[in-house]
């Protein structure tokens, strides 16, 4: 800011200083020039009248004095430029001689020449001028000089200075786009180690994740089957026994789970694809589900029947793991509509899809090629506009008890069968995922 006012106050000192010479010289230098010409004609003037009455004077040494009626007529002759003047001729004591006179306007300029007889002055001429028009038009050069002189402080002002500023604006718009450009890198750098700790954490978690499963699938497997046989044979066992019977069987299944998605994650083989009918697919995999009965179900499936090429198994798993998460994500009730339609494929350029981090196969789908969308849609709790980018992020979860495999999972098996998934949310009112498949058959 400081810089600024110096700027601006150099600045107008410069622009002052320049306008009040402007303003002072047209003045100046009009009168200077006017004043030169003015003596000097008149100087040429006199000496001429001077010249002239000599002559006469010369011819009639004595008498000349008396000859008024000619030297008022000599007196009376103007020179072509016309200049108002008053003339007069004067004897050695000063008294009027002969004189044609002219109404002036004081001050005036005045110019005396002796007048001659034999080399003895016996007069002399004297010629005057009025000034005021070289004042008048002084006066009229500096109104002019006034107008230049503040055109010229304005001009050199103002531009110098607007200069200035959009200059600095300028830096300051290419200081903030730099400050943004700084930030958005240093959020890619953040991203890009955050990546690459998650990458590190789930490399490990792999290694303890392949090592431990299988230590504990065992185990796991031998305590279900106990606590089966408790529960089978004993059918008159109090209801807190049963109760704690079978909180034992859930949290079981859900170790199982938790260890068969952390294998599934890092061992997700090839898939083994078939021709498989899409009701089939959907049915048996909410059949696998467990859905509350405060969650309305509806399913859409096309009348003519149509398949998809896909490993069934895999897609089940997928298909469950959708299913679960809209369950989990409704927790007094709501609807859940499973739908399956096929759609002509178009590039994924075309369908403003370019950001989508797709498989090859599948973002460069042939133009026309069919293929087919199953969505899940519920009317849960939808997610977080800030926690879109993350859903399908290793190891993300929301849930107290979740473990953020799913759609991690979920995602790797798609995208193994040559498909892509895509969601749509709205915080508070639902969310539907959309898978889309290669058409089979
Ligand atoms: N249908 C859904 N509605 C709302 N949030 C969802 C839905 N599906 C997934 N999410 C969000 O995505 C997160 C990750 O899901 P997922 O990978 O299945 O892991 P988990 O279910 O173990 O949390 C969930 O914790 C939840 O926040
Ligand atoms: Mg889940």
């Amino acid at each position: 800011m400081n810089d600024r006012n110096r700027v601006i106050r150099i600045t107008t000192a410069i622009a002052g200083a320049v306008a009040v010479v402007v303003t002072l010289l047209m003045p100046l230098g009009y009168f200077l020039i006017s004043y030169r010409h003015m003596t000097g004609s008149l100087e040429t003037e006199a000496e001429i009248n001077s010249r002239i009455i000599s002559e006469l004077v010369n011819a009639n040494p004595d008498m000349w004095r008396y000859e008024q009626v000619r030297l008022e007529e000599l007196l009376a002759r103007r020179p072509s430029g016309g200049a108002q003047e008053t003339r007069r001729l004067l004897d050695l004591d000063g008294k009027t001689v002969a004189e044609s006179v002219t109404p002036l306007t004081p001050p005036l300029l005045r110019e005396t020449r002796d007048l001659k007889a034999a080399g003895v002055t016996v007069g002399r001429i004297e010629i005057s001028r009025s000034l005021f028009p070289l004042l008048a038009g002084t006066g009229a050069a500096a109104l002019l000089g006034l107008g230049i002189g503040l055109t010229v402080f304005v001009t050199l002002r103002v531009l110098p200075l607007r200069a200035v500023f959009r200059a600095e604006e300028e830096l300051c718009r290419l200081n903030e786009e730099l400050e943004l450009k700084v930030e958005e890198r240093t959020r890619q750098l953040a991203e890009a180690q955050d990546e690459l700790v998650q990458r590190e954490k789930l490399a490990l978690l792999g290694m303890i994740a392949a090592g431990m499963g299988n230590e504990l699938r065992n185990p796991l497997g031998v305590m279900s089957n106990a606590v089966y046989f408790l529960q089978s044979v004993q059918p008159d066992a109090t209801e807190t026994v049963k109760e704690y019977l079978e909180i034992i069987r859930e949290e079981i299944d859900n170790s199982q789970r938790i260890i068969s998605d952390l294998l599934d994650y890092y061992r997700i083989t090839t898939p083994r694809t078939a021709v498989v009918p899409v009701d089939a697919l959907i049915g048996e995999s909410l059949a696998r589900c467990s859905i509350p009965e405060n969650i309305r179900l509806r399913t859409e499936t096309a009348e003519m029947p149509f398949a998809v090429r896909v490993d069934s198994i895999q897609m089940g798993q997928v298909l469950r793991n959708l299913v679960t998460n809209a369950v989990q994500a409704m927790p007094d009730g709501g609807s859940l509509r499973i739908r399956a339609r096929k759609v002509q494929g178009t590039r994924n350029e075309e369908r403003g899809n370019k950001d989508l981090n797709l498989e090859p196969r599948t973002s460069n789908l042939e133009p026309c090629a069919d293929f087919v969308e199953i969505s899940v849609k519920d009317t849960g709790e939808g997610i977080a506009p800030e926690n879109m980018t993350k859903l399908f992020q290793p190891l993300f979860t929301t849930k107290s008890r979740g473990i953020g495999l799913g759609l991690a999972i979920s995602r790797k098996l798609i995208e193994a069968n040559g498909g892509r998934i895509e969601v749509k949310s709205c915080l508070g009112d639902g969310t539907t995922f959309t898978v889309t498949l290669p058409v089979g058959g």
